[in-house]
């Protein structure tokens, strides 16, 4: 089929070059030139893995093209995925007016356009509010959960694909689109609109709740004596509750989780109904962060110059992306005390742009050299290279072998034995 991507933004970019991948033919716009010359060019804007080869690949087949034209985007297109930001306004909402432009140059751009699969996440209620307003248009809510890191992956094997809509229809055209994915028919969820829009910020509070309920245990073992770690192999061991996000940690970050909560936090006051378990779990991440900052602060060496190593600056491992980065908060907290050196395997380039004037702050080039003559390793994301770290060149080049280790990455009792002081938050 000929499909129309509507920016290109991780999801977007991700989205249009599996179904390209898949088969069909993709144009997708954006008013970003720089990021659109670069894609022409074969040029990934950002870090993820396969990304650069699928991007090449495609361009190659032909099957993807990109522009700054939203109407050569859509004029031979049967179907417009609109995966368009919808950042938080001051209010603390998602701004649809991106969505809602686009929508309504349409009928100008190519007028035998009507199906547009909204991909952007957006409040309950929004494809009625939508439909209501474009009555020529036929909207269906179709939510992702791709996550950064392993976007690709999680876009060509979806566990579920969810078509929102009033007409059962859809869902033959759905079938039609994911026709190559090899998925089985009840794969596809068909719902009314309403409920996929919300599905959406079920499913991301939802995996925040366990991040916070782990990191709340955290914080309690670090009271007890218990340890966080045993308490997980015991949860993930039940098949009730499964394996999965239940990593404890210094909070989470990233583009989705916090600015979804928020918004949820709000969507449900504007309707005068309590969301206080959402807003607990914005409450918990807060204080993991602070407990964090605590324990480094009261056991820091006593050094002459406070130098400090701080490793991961990514909200997550595997991405580049930086946007609500717990590490980057941590950085906010101690740049006014402490001389700082950051070092990232993929995010140096956004923290160089961030901190470049900061005397302060210095970007390491490896992680070697953000340890060197540092008086403690303050580890903030859960890259390999940290795990597989050489522990006896970690020792030698560190000033005081002191680790903080925020992601839970090391053994307590191998630290101890090598002769390291590690704290963590939840292990003893
Ligand atoms: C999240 C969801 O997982 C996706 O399903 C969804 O599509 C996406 O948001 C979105 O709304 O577009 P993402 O933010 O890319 O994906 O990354 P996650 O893997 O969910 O991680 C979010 C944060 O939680 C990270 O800071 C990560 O370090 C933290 N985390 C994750 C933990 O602290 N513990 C865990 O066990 C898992």
């Amino acid at each position: 089929m000929n499909l129309a991507v509507i920016g290109t933004g991780n999801i977007g970019l991700v989205t249009a070059l599996c179904f390209a991948h898949k088969g069909h033919t993709v144009f997708c716009a954006d008013i970003d030139h720089k990021k659109i010359a670069n894609l022409q060019k074969g040029i990934a804007p950002v870090f993820e893995p396969s990304l650069h080869d699928l991007l090449q690949a495609q361009l190659c087949k032909n099957s993807i093209r990109f522009s700054i034209s939203a109407k050569e985007a859509v004029q031979d297109a049967e179907v417009a995925f609109v995966t368009l930001g919808t950042p938080n306004t001051t209010a603390g909402l998602p701004d649809i007016s991106a969505i809602e432009q686009f929508l309504t140059q349409l009928p100008n751009l190519n007028p035998h356009l009507r199906k547009v699969v909204i991909r952007s996440t957006v409040p309950p209620g929004t494809n009625l509010q939508l439909t209501a307003k474009f009555p020529g248009l036929h909207l269906i809510a179709s939510p992702e959960f791709l996550r950064e890191g392993s976007a690709i992956q999680d876009c060509l094997y979806p566990e579920r694909v969810i078509v929102g809509s009033d007409s059962a229809a859809d869902l033959n055209l759905f079938r039609e689109i994911y026709m190559s994915f090899g998925l089985h028919d009840d794969q596809f969820l068909f719902m009314d609109p309403t409920s996929a829009e919300f599905s959406k910020y079920a499913a991301n509070i939802f995996l925040a709740s366990r991040i916070s309920l782990m990191n709340e245990f955290s914080r309690i073992c670090a009271s007890t004596g218990a340890d966080i770690k045993k308490i997980q192999q015991v949860l993930s061991t039940d098949r009730r509750i499964g394996s999965y996000f239940l990593d404890a940690g210094i909070g989470y970050g990233g583009s989705c989780f916090p600015k979804d909560i928020q918004a949820f936090i709000n969507y449900a006051r504007g309707i005068n109904e309590d969301a206080s378990i959402t807003q607990a779990i914005q409450n918990s991440n807060t204080n993991q962060l602070e407990r964090y900052y605590k324990l480094i602060i009261s056991n820091l060496p006593e050094a002459h110059e406070k130098v400090l190593a701080i490793w991961g600056l990514s909200f997550k491992p595997e991405t580049d992306d930086v946007r609500e980065s717990v590490s980057l908060k941590l950085v906010e907290k101690l740049r006014y005390h402490y001389r700082l050196q950051l070092y990232d395997p993929k995010a140096n380039t956004h923290a160089a742009d961030l901190y470049r004037d900061t005397k302060t702050i210095s970007i390491s080039d490896c992680a070697e050299a953000a340890l060197t003559g540092a008086s403690a390793l303050l580890i903030c994301t859960d890259w390999s290279e940290f795990k597989n770290y050489d522990l006896f060149k970690m020792k030698s080049l560190l000033k005081y072998p002191v680790v903080f280790d925020g992601r839970h990455i090391y053994d307590p009792a191998h630290m101890r034995d090598l002769g390291f002081t590690y704290h963590t938050v939840g292990r003893h």
